[in-house]
């Protein structure tokens, strides 16, 4: 028996594009696997009146079991109703790679799906993202296509290039395919060393500063699909501050660069409508744990590293929506 996302108390992404682009900012999609991280990001988007897109990769579904999955984000609706403020949540797959994966999704409660066929040549994504895209629109289900590679890691493909979108495809893309938004590629990669130190410039307080995202390529798309929604994902901004709480409580992240905030601050405002943010949480999460455990060699109660972890997520999922996404006060 399949399980509608209606039942759920689950929206899809139409009308909260729509709002976003005509507002101008973005709708936070932040990743989750457990249950800390869903409240950290439920109470965050309620506290800042945010819309939020509920994150599963195809890791995450095997890692916390879909079922189960699909019963949090129905938690999730009825918790943020229970603090007090009803705000949209949207169940979606993140780098869905076959039809099967998505219609299973679809099939379980998922509100909207992401079919990335980016790795593979032009015809066979297009082939592939309509076939999703019929199916997915029969039950009212929203999908996200992808268009040019992203450098990083995704579940099991390691891309060590990226290869930039070329603007000159979209519009076929998008006819053809039917979806409802695209993902791009124009700078951003996946991961906590999305640059390399000799990529970055020093700027004058000796931070390093990475290039800066190809804007040209996302006006020229603007200019070709004028008000349909682009995402973007790779967009973490590695915060220094956590990195360094990691590394001074026994961790060894180096090189970690991220996508700074003024650059998503102003895809925001553009016709980036989604943003995807996974390893900043992932810091936030490791930072808080790490220093708990350095701190109190005698603590064996989770809750008592998990809680700190949650309340660190919290306050970085409040600042994202308030300064950077622009999302808070949305709802
Ligand atoms: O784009 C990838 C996301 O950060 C999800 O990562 O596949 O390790 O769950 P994951
Ligand atoms: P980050 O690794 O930059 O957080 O990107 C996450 C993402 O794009 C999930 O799809
Ligand atoms: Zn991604």
């Amino acid at each position: 028996m399949s399980i509608s996302y209606k039942d759920l108390g689950l929206a899809n992404t139409k009308e909260l594009f729509k709002k976003a682009m005509a507002g101008k900012y973005a709708i936070p999609a932040y990743n989750f696997n457990n249950m800390e991280q869903l409240q950290a990001i439920v109470q965050a988007c309620v506290e800042t009146k945010s819309p939020v897109i509920l994150q599963v990769s195809s890791g995450a579904r095997k890692y916390a079991n879909k079922t189960l999955l699909r019963y949090m984000a129905q938690g999730a609706v009825k918790y943020a109703e229970e603090l007090g403020y009803k705000i949209p949540i949207v169940l979606h797959l993140d780098h869905g790679d076959t039809f099967e994966l998505c219609k299973d999704c679809i099939d379980n409660g998922f509100s909207s799906v992401m079919i990335d066929g980016s790795h593979h040549p032009y015809d066979e994504n297009v082939a592939l993202t309509k076939q999703v895209v019929e199916y997915a629109h029969k039950h009212g289900v929203t999908v996200e296509g992808e268009l040019g590679v992203l450098a990083g890691i995704e579940d099991d493909v390691v891309a060590e290039e990226s290869t930039y979108t070329h603007p000159e495809e979209v519009e076929d893309f998008v006819n053809k395919t039917g979806v409802d938004s695209l993902a791009i590629s124009i700078g951003t990669s996946h991961g906590a060393n999305k640059f390399k130190p000799e990529q970055c410039t020093k700027n004058a307080e000796g931070i390093l500063v990475p290039p800066p995202l190809r804007f040209d390529i996302l006006e020229e798309i603007e200019k070709r699909l004028p008000g349909f929604p682009i995402v973007l994902h790779g967009s973490s901004s590695v915060p220094q501050d956590q990195v360094q709480i990691i590394n001074n409580n026994g961790g060894a992240l180096k090189d970690a660069i991220g996508i700074p905030e003024d650059q998503l601050r102003k895809a925001a405002q553009s016709a980036v409508c989604k943003i995807n943010i996974d390893s900043d949480g992932r810091l936030a999460v490791t930072a808080a744990i790490r220093k708990v455990m350095a701190e109190k060699p005698a603590e064996f109660d989770p809750r008592k590293y998990l809680g700190p972890a949650r309340d660190s997520l919290k306050e970085l999922y409040k600042h994202k929506n308030i300064n950077v996404l622009g999302s808070a006060e949305n709802a």
